[in-house]
């Protein structure tokens, strides 16, 4: 079959919408973009051309469509016994990520219902998508466009990838804005319960509907005797080729676990501030840690990435629960099989970073104070430079000569050779980054501490920050830490101020942390009676937040 590609950028453009709704009244298979994921879309009344659907993607034939309609008012053609909650549920969410699962009318082909009495009804929030179907004049019954068991298709290439030769047409929409399918309520029951968590997250349906319930296949894998509500959940998803697991636990947790235990031939789904930390490994980004719309609109795309490298693993980092981090995590988890790993290790680990002289070291000694191991990653680099190997190859590699044929490391001539000179800076922090934050995390799993702290100027350039449960930027005023600075190191008010200035700002450091300790205590004694408060509170705040799930 030859599949014919519409480019339509505006519901507008009448001539494309008409030749587009003319496949799916003919009873042809079309995909259609939605906000969601992209649809393999077919006149939903018509049994030959659903049957179309189930072929083309090779989908177990009890596993039921849903159908799509351009606004609520269809409703009543195709659904009888519509409760009031449906037009609540209408007006607030549709068009957008909602299927609603009602009892049918008679004449709805059980052959799009999976044998079903019920029908999923969705209003997509499409504007080209619905003016087709209103064109056609059809409900479109439409499971996700990718081939049955892989993830689904967030762009119309991903469609191409599965689709293309069988099916009659491929409408281009652009990237999907949402990125995961949409929430399922079922309202045949009391209370309503949630068959499928998705893009409408269930905090904004219970803050509608009051009480939902949970489907059991929603957090965890059914066993072989157990039937689920929405049949496609009992079937293996949205799974790369490589096997998946899922680190959970917080995001700094499931980093320190990863970067402890990830095998170097290992595929790494991971959240944007973790990647600095895996250079050897092959990586896919799904957004930053805290921001889940970003990850819901990438998650689908990273699971289909490895499938064109030889990654023989993958390991995923995943979100929280709230919001659309449990339609994420529940999409990362079925492409796992429900094969996790509890990342939670115990430790409390914080981060310290700031300039000259602005008093980190009497924070560090107040957290030292109370049991903390430190990690001073000035000491440690020149640490590892004696005892690693591999750095030390790595550093003559791209400074060569550096290290002396006996093995040892040349530390002026390398400083020589990066002084003043951005780029070669630049690459010797690439080969320090690649190296330092994994013996770091060796060296704090191995003191067994409970507290730990990583005292770094680069503590977010190595990508060490990520690794904190929190990060702390110790700041003070310029003139402050000038006479520090100069009662410390004997030298001019002029010298101790051009140290100041070659630095990054103080607003800089407080920028790139999750917290920050002014420090402009008059006396040493007010200093540290402040960074020991300041500290107890942290730790007691972080300690309290992963009770709660964090
Ligand atoms: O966002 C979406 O919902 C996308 C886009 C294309 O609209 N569609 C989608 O369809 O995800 P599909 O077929 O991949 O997933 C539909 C899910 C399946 O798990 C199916 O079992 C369930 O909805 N479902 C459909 N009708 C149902 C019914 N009457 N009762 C219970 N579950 C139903
Ligand atoms: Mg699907």
């Amino acid at each position: 079959m030859n599949t014919r590609y519409f480019t339509i950028q505006t519901p507008d453009d009448a001539a494309q919408i008409e030749a587009a709704a003319e496949i799916l009244r003919r009873g042809g298979l079309l995909a259609i973009p939605t906000e969601t994921v992209y649809g393999l879309g077919a006149d939903g009344l018509n049994e030959k051309a659903v049957a179309g659907i189930f072929e083309a993607k090779g989908r177990p034939q009890d596993n039921p469509l849903i159908l799509h309609i351009p606004s609520a008012d269809w409703l009543t053609r195709y659904c009888k016994d519509v409760p009031e909650t449906a037009y609540r549920l209408a007006a607030r969410f549709w068009p957008g990520p909602l299927t609603m699962i009602l009892k049918k009318r008679e004449f709805v082909p059980l052959r799009t219902t999976g044998g079903l009495d019920t029908v999923g009804m969705r209003c997509p929030d499409h504007a080209v998508t619905r003016a087709i179907i209103e064109a056609a004049g059809v409900p479109v019954a439409a499971p996700s466009a990718n081939t049955s068991g892989r993830p689904s298709c967030t762009t119309a290439a991903h469609v191409r990838a599965d689709m293309d030769g069988k099916i009659n047409g491929v409408v281009d929409g652009g990237d999907c804005a949402v990125g995961v399918e949409s929430t399922i309520i079922d309202l045949t029951c009391d209370p309503p319960r949630l068959l499928r968590p998705g893009g409408l997250p269930l905090e904004e349906l219970r803050a509608v509907l009051g009480e939902v319930a949970l489907d059991k296949a929603v957090t965890g894998q059914l066993s072989a005797d157990e039937k689920p509500r929405a049949p496609g959940m009992k079937y293996r998803h949205y799974a790369p080729k490589a096997p998946v697991t899922v680190v959970t636990g917080t995001a700094a947790e499931s980093g320190r676990w990863l970067r402890a235990n990830a095998p170097e031939d290992a595929g790494l789904i991971l959240f944007d501030e973790f990647a600095p930390l895996f250079p050897s490994q092959t990586v896919r980004t799904i957004g930053a840690a805290a921001d889940k719309r970003e990850q819901a609109r990438r998650v689908f795309d990273a699971l289909r990435f490895f499938d064109d490298t030889d990654v023989s693993e993958i390991y995923a980092q995943c979100p929280d629960a709230s919001g659309l981090g449990l339609a994420v995590g529940n999409r990362l988890k079925k492409a796992a099989g429900f094969k996790t790993v509890d990342a939670r290790d115990g430790a409390l680990v914080l981060g310290f970073t700031g300039g000259t002289g602005a008093g980190k070291t009497t924070l560090l000694r107040a957290f030292e104070g109370m049991g903390a191991v430190i990690v001073d990653c000035d000491a440690f680099y020149y640490e590892r430079l004696r005892c690693d190997e591999r750095l030390r190859a790595d550093l003559n590699a791209a400074f060569p000569g550096v290290v002396s044929p006996d093995g040892e490391l040349d530390r002026r001539k390398l400083g020589e050779l990066v002084f003043g000179n951005a780029e070669r800076l630049a690459e010797l922090d690439r080969i320090v980054f690649a190296h330092l934050p994994r013996a770091v995390v060796r060296r704090i799993a191995e003191s067994g501490a409970a507290l730990a702290g990583i005292d770094a100027v680069k503590l977010t350039e190595s990508g060490l920050g990520a690794l904190c449960d929190a990060t702390v930027a110790v700041v003070a005023p310029e003139a402050a830490r000038a006479k520090r600075i100069m009662a410390r190191d004997g030298i001019s008010e002029a010298r101790a101020l051009e140290r100041i200035r070659a630095q990054k700002s103080g607003e800089a450091f407080a920028a790139a942390c999750t917290h920050v300790f002014e420090n402009n205590a008059e006396s040493v004694e007010e200093a540290q009676i402040k960074a020991e408060q300041f500290i107890s509170r942290l730790v007691k705040e972080i300690k309290e937040d992963k009770q709660h799930g964090g």
